[in-house]
């Protein structure tokens, strides 16, 4: 595999590119919206200077990782030529399945499909395609080119071929993949979410306010950021979307979306991207700069 095509350059898909790209791949990043795209070359120089300072690339392979990447507002010019495409577009049924089925008509027969998503069923994605043993579920998780998961998901009509071949491809990329089934938020999101639902819920009963949610969780339970933090960089609306996919998969009312979630995202509230959710943020900066306060 050497050419790799990323649909999508938002939060994930200019993580995955830069990935790839540094790893030596051509890749070519796609997205119906030019303005993303310039802002995904813009947030992969800018996280390629980041390493730069650390000291864990040098000047060489900044330059090379920029130069393996091209863009495209045309899908058909930016995957025709794929041994492999990567789906990261808007966590959306419509518009993925919409997506594998033009892909499936303008890539190589032998090429790879697959998806990012965070819930949707792998095994529909497929079914849209003409080649449903070549989809898979490949998760990666944000920021990419830090985290070393990828959930690898095999669809019900996924090879062992296909699976095996992504499995070493990830591990390629220095990441470590898990296999797991396809099912409703697979297994990352389907434990993930009821615990950030639950923290929105915690908030919307005003047990506690949004820092002592996530300083309980971070200075009880070991982990490196709250919930309501991590909702806030996954993107609320992301969020919603997962659990209603949990929600309508599973049928069980656990999954239903907090109203406070649901009314946040229906108010353009959606986390880092949109400079406020749980948090406030300076103007294009992950920098947490105030919890915001729900209640008094
Ligand atoms: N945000 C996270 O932390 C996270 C983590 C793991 C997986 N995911 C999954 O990754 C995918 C992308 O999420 P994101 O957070 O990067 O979303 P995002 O909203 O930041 O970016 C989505 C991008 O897709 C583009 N797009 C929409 N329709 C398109 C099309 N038809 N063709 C090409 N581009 C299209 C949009 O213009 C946008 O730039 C989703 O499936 C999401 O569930 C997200």
């Amino acid at each position: 595999m050497k050419n790799i095509t990323v649909i999508g350059s938002g939060t994930m898909g200019n993580g995955i590119a830069h990935t790839f790209a540094q790893n030596g791949f051509n890749v070519s990043l796609v997205d119906i919206s030019n303005e993303a795209l310039q802002k995904a070359l813009q947030t992969i120089a800018a996280n390629l200077d980041r390493q730069l300072k650390k000291g864990t690339i040098d000047e060489a392979a900044k330059a090379a990782t920029l130069a393996n990447i091209k863009i495209y507002t045309d899908a058909y010019a930016g995957a025709s030529d794929a041994d492999l495409v990567v789906e990261a577009a808007t966590e959306n049924r419509e518009i993925k399945l919409k997506l594998f089925k033009e892909l499936s008509d303008l890539c190589k027969p032998e090429a790879i499909l697959a998806s990012n998503t965070s819930s949707i069923s792998i095994t529909e994605i497929a079914a849209t395609t003409n080649r449903p043993d070549r989809v898979i579920g490949m998760h990666f998780m944000n920021p990419v080119p830090v985290m070393k998961l990828v959930e690898v998901i095999r669809g019900y009509s996924t090879t062992d071929e296909v699976t095996n071949s992504i499995m070493e491809l990830s591990t390629r990329l220095g990441k470590s993949p898990v296999e797991v089934n396809d099912y409703p938020g697979f297994v990352a999101n389907r434990i993930l979410m009821p615990m950030i639902n639950e923290a929105i819920y915690t908030l919307y009963e005003c047990v506690a306010g949004v820092a002592e949610i996530d300083a309980v969780m971070k200075l009880g339970m070991a982990h490196l950021m709250g919930p309501l933090q991590l909702a806030d960089f996954i993107g609320l609306d992301v969020c919603l979307a997962i659990l209603n996919v949990l929600h309508k998969g599973f049928g069980n009312p656990k999954y239903a979306p907090c109203p406070l979630l649901v009314n946040m995202v229906m108010a353009g509230q959606l986390g880092v991207k949109s400079g406020a959710g749980f948090y406030q943020y300076a103007a294009g900066s992950k920098d947490l700069v105030v919890a915001k306060k729900f209640w008094n």
